[in-house]
């Protein structure tokens, strides 16, 4: 890895904006170009707090709190790594300080999924009708002017799917708005068209206004969870379908206004057209990075570092041959205690083509992540000669981990 930019002085601070697992490698990697690390977090005791050079106590959801910190410091970067929370600090630092990052406005416009819908649209480029609706009768009258059913209901601003449905009849349509109301936390409901054709993710990387790269990602579901529960590289699409897909993934940042950085797609392929479902301005996750690292060779950490600093990342960014990797979110229905058995992921251990099986369950306490009414588990990467060999790994180990262990269904909603 090359030292920092001329400009940038051995030693200089560079702040890190939340220091959960997910930044740990955003954290080693600053401090492997010899930078010191400021870490924010309110959690004392998150990871990333001991492996920062300076750890401060401080919500990251209040902004001129963390300004503050970065101007203490004198910080001459500000980055994050998967976090939505911290996009708004970051954002708030980078433009306090004038450092290289989205600005608010761009990051705002990507968290509200309406105010998405309408820089795509006002762009001319394809997004799903939406409708943004106040109450269960609103959200009736609005299937007629997205479509007709399916459609999704959604919060205007959530992550992770919680709170999205995919609504196929009337009777649908009341708890749906509920839920998206609930976990939208007064954001507001959308309503939208359902889009069909192939689900595919995109992980970019945009260096002032140019895209520097793309990884299309191949996505996969499970009966009853409305996202991808995994993803995989490479991408077996034809060289030509994937480049376009990410030239749509330029068209949609370049309307929305990001230039810089990593972003994540949500995205729909179909007939040669791609339509945006979501732009998270971000990277996408640690199975994501993951993913990157095992197939290309390439670490995303130290490319999110070199763009934090206004750099190009240059030979961070160049592939080595493909070598296939797939990744699962492990995942039981129910919420509550888990009943665990001893060691649920021993069959795999010494598993040549298990990457890593990541299990965060104990018995007899709730999952540490839910999503609607599934307790999310942990997460699997395999590795397989083939694409199609690490996607029904990774399905095979899931479906072992998961048959073992249980949750209490939620109970139905009043
Ligand atoms: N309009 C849509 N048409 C088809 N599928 C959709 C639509 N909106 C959302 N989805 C599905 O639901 C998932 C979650 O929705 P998304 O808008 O990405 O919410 P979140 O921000 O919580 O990830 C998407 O990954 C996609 O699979
Ligand atoms: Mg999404």
């Amino acid at each position: 890895m090359p030292p920092a930019a001329p400009h940038i002085p051995a030693g200089a601070a560079v702040l890190v904006v939340g220091a959960g697992p997910f930044q740990l490698g955003l954290i080693e990697a600053v401090q492997a170009r010899g930078l010191r690390v400021v870490v924010v977090d309110r959690n004392a005791d998150a990871p990333g707090m001991r492996a920062a050079d300076v750890a401060e106590p401080c919500d990251i959801i209040d902004v001129p709190a963390v300004v503050a910190v970065a101007r203490r410091h004198r910080v001459v970067a500000v980055a994050s790594s998967a976090s939505d929370a911290a996009m708004p600090a970051v954002a708030g630092v980078a433009e306090a300080l004038d450092l290289p990052g989205q600005r608010p406005a761009v990051i705002q416009t990507c968290r509200n999924k309406l105010l998405t819908y309408q820089a795509v649209a006002a762009a001319g480029l394809p997004v799903p009708a939406t409708v943004a609706v106040a109450s269960p009768a609103e959200a009736m009258a609005a299937v007629d002017d997205v479509g007709s059913y399916p459609v999704v209901i959604k919060p205007r601003s959530a992550a992770g799917g919680r709170g999205v449905s995919i609504v196929r009849s009337f009777s649908e349509l009341g708890p749906a708005f509920a839920r998206a109301e609930a976990a939208g936390r007064g954001s507001g409901v959308l309503v939208q068209g359902f889009v069909g054709g192939e689900s595919v993710g995109v992980e970019a990387v945009f260096w002032q206004g140019e895209l520097l790269d793309a990884f299309v990602l191949v996505d996969t579901y499970r009966e009853g969870f409305v996202s991808p529960v995994g993803h995989a590289l490479p991408c077996p699409w034809p060289a030509e379908r994937q480049a376009a897909v990410a030239a749509a993934a330029a068209g949609f940042a370049k309307a929305c206004g990001l230039t810089h950085g990593q972003a994540n797609f949500d995205l729909r392929d179909a007939h040669g057209c791609t339509t945006l479902i979501e732009i998270n301005p971000r990277s996408g996750g640690s199975n994501i990075a993951d993913l990157v690292g095992l197939c290309w060779g390439i670490d995303l950490s130290q490319v999110a570092v070199s763009l934090a600093l206004g750099e190009h990342p240059g030979p961070a960014l160049a592939r080595t041959a493909p070598r296939p990797a797939a990744s699962r979110l492990l995942l039981v229905r129910g919420r509550g205690p888990l009943r665990v058995p001893p060691d649920p992921g021993a069959p795999f251990e010494g598993d040549a083509h298990v990457h890593r099986l990541r299990l965060g369950v104990r018995d007899g306490a709730p999952a540490p992540m839910a999503v609607d009414d599934w307790s999310l588990l942990g997460d699997c990467v395999t590795v397989h000669p083939t694409v199609e060999g690490a996607l029904a790994h990774a399905e095979r180990v899931a479906l072992a981990v998961e048959a073992g262990i249980h949750a209490d269904p939620l109970p139905p909603a009043p």
